[in-house]
Formats: structure tokens, C-alpha cells, sequence
């Protein structure tokens, strides 16, 4: 039972109240979708992505995803756990994030444009980037001779956007994202599962991994995912205003990436929020780990395990260096680090949680995703901002808007 499991030290609080602390937030912040928006992704209409999606998946192999922050992260978190950074063979999905003219180029060089539908995601639908880069595209459609652009694009935004306008008059697909549910908090909507079906993830074991958690996090009266999340509030209060996290797999690097935004942005208001540190392990016990064990006790651990990587590889009996690792897995090398790390920080008493996978799954992922979205919300709850404004971030779009003779 259960996808994900939990191991939590460093909480310095009396256990005898910890029942009653997290009574009162379940009380106070009920889990449903008055408080936590985004759990209306359940309603989703799965049917209508597969069927939409049927003739895309045969007439294409490459899907440019058009999007940016909470219109990209979640699906290149998705795509990566599951299909690792190297997929060989099969449909594929590329990410046109970020407004660079040398990446653009290279694209533009090199995309198969005959063999390539574009996914266009945007909320608000008028995102300056997202929408500079699909201009872009559009053009050169048009000026290779394409006629069938309602063939060719897939439009996911908010209702009556400007890109919902857009998907109208060229007669394309169109996915609505719900109104309440916003970008950070959106990749369990189609803004996930379209790209996701299109590379055989299915929407449906994603959504039922974060269904099956929500009810067990509903149902337990102390849930560690609770009790990882009131830990964290308690040491930020300490002083503890970095969280690290830092996955044992190369595959969940992009998911740190999506946490990340998630955190920074739904937190950091009024002069609060706690810094989101990304990290991977083993990489970083060569470069962060150093300040992680030496440096200041500012930070809050969080790290993911997998229990099994899906795959495995046995060294020679006899190696040429090293002979302790004759024989070994590879898995035995990453846990014997994985404990290096963990006995390590604990030696120094900081505070952290790990988070165990059997292994990585699309129903993982999902119970993953929805994991992090309430510890979000429950700790903006604590530390008393809404986590579902950006007015930070809308101050800088809107004086870029400007100072290119927009408004
Ligand atoms: O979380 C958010 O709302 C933002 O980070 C958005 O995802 C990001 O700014 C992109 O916005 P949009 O989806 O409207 O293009």
C-alpha cells in the first residue's frame, strides 16, 4: 500500500503534541478543492485526450512542447523520469522553453518539420516568450508551404484566452485548463497528460497514483507526508530558510526543477518563503555536499530513494582498481552513497526527510507530484501567504511588456 514511504528526523517538538498539531491543520486546511484548487484535476477528461490524440501519435514522432514555467516544467519532469535523458527510438517530446535565439536556431535548423506537432501551452495565453516562439513557428509553417495547420497544433490554455481564440481560428485541438488550478500547479491537467499520452505515459495511472495518495493522506490522521511538511515549518522557523532536494536518480533531476518553482513561487511573498535548493545525488556529494555537512545550519533536507532503478548492472568479480566493488551492483554503489550522505548530515543533527519509490512509475510520479503540491499548500498555510498569486513575478512581466510598446 502506498507508493511512496517516509523517513523523517529532526523534529525538535514534543511527539505527545504532534497528533494534535496535525489535527489542527487537517481541521483548519481541510484537503479538497475549496483549499487545494488544484485537486480539481480528477475531473479530467482522459477519454477526450486519448481519442484526441490517436491520429497525432500516428502521424507524428516528435511533439514541440511550446511553453514556459508552470506550462513546461511538470510534462519535462514526467518525460524524464519516465523515458530517462536519453530515449532511443519512439515519439518524442522537446522542450521550446526558454526564449534563447541560439536554441531557436538550432531547432529551426535541424527540426523535422513534416514529422512534428506542436503542443502550445499557455494559462493566461499571452505569456510574452510562449508566444513570441509560437509566432515564430507559425511563420515558418506557413512559409514551408504548410496548409493543415489544425493538423499540426495542439492548443492548451485558459478559457476565452487568447490562444483559445487563436486554436479556434485555425480549427485545432483545444484543451481548457480550469480556471482555478494554476500554472505551477497544473501538471496533472491535460497541460501534463497531452504531452504525456503522446509519449505513451498514461494519463490515467498519473492521476490514479495521486488519487491513491490523496485518499491515504485524507485517511491517516498522521501522515508522514504531513508530519514531513509541519517538520520542515518548524525548522524554518529555526532558521532554516533553505530546502534542499536532492533525488538519488539522474531521471528525477527535471522533477527537482518543477519543486523549485513550485516552492519559490507560491512561498516566497511578504518577506517569507524558504529558498528551494535543487541537488542530485551522487553528483553533488562532489560539489554541495561539502557546505551541506560544514557549512551553516540553514537547511532543510529532503531526498528521494528508489529502491530500484529498473535496472542493474553487476561488476566484473575481479575489477582492475578497487577490488571492493568486485561483484557489487551498481544499486549497491548509489545506496552506499545514499547512506554516506543520510549518516553523514545525521552525525551533524540536521534535520531531513527521505522519501523511498519501490521504483519509478507513472503512479509514483503522480503520487510524487500531488505529495508536493499539498506539503506546498499546507506550508503557505503555516506561514500565512497564498500560495496562489505570483504578483512578484507579474511586476517583471509586465515592465518587459512595456518597454517592448505593450501593455
Ligand atoms: O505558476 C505560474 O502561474 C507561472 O509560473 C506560469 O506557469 C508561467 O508564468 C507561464 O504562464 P502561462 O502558462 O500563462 O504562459
Amino acid at each position: 500500500m502506498g507508493y511512496l514511504k517516509y523517513d523523517i528526523s529532526g523534529l525538535n517538538f514534543n511527539p505527545n503534541n504532534l497528533e494534535k498539531e496535525i489535527t489542527k491543520i487537517k481541521k483548519t486546511l481541510e484537503i479538497n478543492k475549496k483549499n487545494m484548487p488544484f485537486l480539481s484535476c480528477f475531473s479530467t477528461r482522459v477519454k477526450k485526450i486519448k481519442e484526441t490524440l490517436r491520429r497525432f501519435k500516428m502521424d507524428f514522432d516528435n511533439m514541440f512542447v511550446i511553453g514556459i514555467g508552470g506550462s513546461s516544467l511538470g510534462i519535462q519532469a514526467i518525460y524524464e523520469a519516465i523515458h530517462g535523458k536519453y530515449k532511443i527510438g519512439g515519439r518524442k517530446l522537446y522542450f521550446l522553453e526558454n526564449i534563447d535565439p541560439f536554441n531557436i536556431h538550432q531547432i529551426f535548423q535541424n527540426a523535422p518539420w513534416d514529422r512534428t506537432v506542436y503542443c502550445v501551452i499557455s494559462k493566461s495565453g499571452k505569456t510574452l516568450e510562449t508566444i513570441s516562439i509560437m509566432n515564430l513557428v507559425l511563420h515558418e509553417m506557413k512559409r514551408r508551404g504548410f496548409r493543415d495547420l489544425n493538423r499540426r497544433f495542439i492548443f492548451i490554455s485558459g478559457e476565452n484566452t487568447p490562444l483559445h481564440k487563436l486554436s479556434k481560428e485555425l480549427n485545432a485541438p483545444f484543451f481548457q485548463i480550469p480556471k482555478s488550478i494554476g500554472g505551477r500547479f497544473s501538471v496533472l491537467t491535460p497541460v501534463g497528460l497531452v504531452p504525456s499520452e503522446f509519449v505513451d505515459i498514461d494519463p490515467y495511472a498519473l492521476l490514479g497514483g495521486a488519487m491513491e495518495t490523496v485518499e491515504e493522506i485524507i485517511r491517516e490522521p498522521l501522515h508522514p507526508s504531513l508530519v514531513s511538511v509541519f517538520t520542515q515549518y518548524i525548522n524554518y522557523k529555526d532558521g532554516r530558510n533553505i530546502a534542499v532536494l536532492m533525488p538519488y536518480s539522474d531521471s528525477l533531476r527535471k522533477f527537482s526543477d518543477w519543486w523549485v518553482q513550485l516552492w519559490a513561487e507560491s512561498l516566497g511573498k511578504d518577506g517569507k518563503g524558504q529558498t528551494p535548493l535543487p541537488a542530485v545525488g551522487t553528483v553533488d556529494q562532489h560539489s554541495l555536499l561539502q557546505l551541506f555537512i560544514d557549512g551553516p545550519d540553514d537547511k532543510f533536507y529532503q531526498f528521494i530513494k528508489l529502491k530500484s532503478y529498473g535496472s542493474n548492472f553487476v561488476l566484473p568479480e575481479k575489477t582492475e582498481i578497487l577490488d571492493f566493488i568486485g561483484g557489487k551492483t551498481v544499486s549497491e554503489i548509489v545506496h552506499a552513497e545514499f547512506e554516506g550522505t543520510v549518516e553523514s548530515l545525521k552525525m551533524k543533527k540536521r534535520p531531513m526527510c527521505t522519501i523511498e519509490i519501490d521504483r519509478i512509475t507513472p503512479e509514483a510520479i503522480g503520487a510524487l507530484f500531488i505529495v508536493f503540491m499539498i506539503k506546498t499548500a499546507i506550508m503557505a498555510h503555516l506561514i500565512g501567504v497564498n500560495p496562489y498569486g505570483q504578483p512578484g513575478v507579474e511586476i517583471g512581466k509586465k515592465i518587459a511588456k512595456e518597454k517592448l510598446g505593450g501593455s
